[in-house]
């Protein structure tokens, strides 16, 4: 086992992060995400698609347990593993992992599950651990609320969305902690991946 602690500043770094991650990946690696709501779970999982070369659209699940984004063969990564996104948030029991047939796709995908630990550890002799945190003192502000000029400009039709979309000012500092486990990561270099603060061989 070893453990690699990362920091990144912004959605981005944390996608270029996963990005260089999925360069190590192959078939049947399994990836538990975990970290509180909004930690960035899923943004990772977008960097890691993205870098895959598979089927646009990861969103969070939310009601949808299991989404399976192919890989493209005009993508980024052609005849490369096909992404298998779960949200186990709702799945209380390995049991009810098992329900949902990861199996059946693991062999053929990456799979990542959010909320997946103490769920799928069983589904595979390796894994990566992946836990997103946000930074001591980072906590994110408070929404502000609509000014009168936003109000204003709705009544006059104009399209105010960016007084409202807080997504490009909203990075903040995370800490992404790894922890590879299992014959499959002995030995692998994963401070090529970002900035690295901390590590345990
Ligand atoms: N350094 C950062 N790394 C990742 N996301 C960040 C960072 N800074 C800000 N963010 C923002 O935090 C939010 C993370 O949301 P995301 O849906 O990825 O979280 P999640 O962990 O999947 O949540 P949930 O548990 O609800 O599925 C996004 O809006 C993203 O832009
Ligand atoms: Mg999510």
């Amino acid at each position: 086992m070893s453990v690699w602690e990362f920091a990144t500043g912004t959605a981005e770094q944390t996608q270029q992060l996963a990005g260089k991650l999925a360069a190590l990946l192959r078939a049947g690696d399994l990836i538990i995400l975990s970290g509180e709501l909004g930690a960035g779970k899923t943004t990772f999982t977008q960097g890691l698609g993205r870098s895959l070369g598979v089927r646009e659209g990861i969103i969070s699940p939310t009601f949808v347990l299991v989404r399976i984004h192919p890989n493209m063969p005009d993508g980024l990564n052609p005849g490369g593993p096909d992404l298998v996104h779960v949200d186990a948030y709702r799945l209380g029991t390995p049991g009810e992992i098992d329900d949902i047939d990861l199996e059946n796709t693991m062999d053929s995908s990456v799979t990542v599950v959010e909320w997946g630990v103490d769920r799928v550890e069983h589904l595979a002799a390796s894994r990566l651990e992946i836990e997103l945190v946000r930074a001591v003192g980072g906590a994110r502000p408070a929404p502000s609320a609509p000014t009168a000029s936003g109000i204003a400009s709705t009544l006059d039709g104009t399209d105010f969305s960016a007084s409202f979309d807080a997504d490009e000012d909203d990075d903040e500092p995370r800490t992404l902690r790894l922890v590879a486990v299992g014959p499959r990561w002995e030995g692998t270099d994963f401070s090529v991946l970002g900035q690295l603060v901390n590590t345990t061989e």
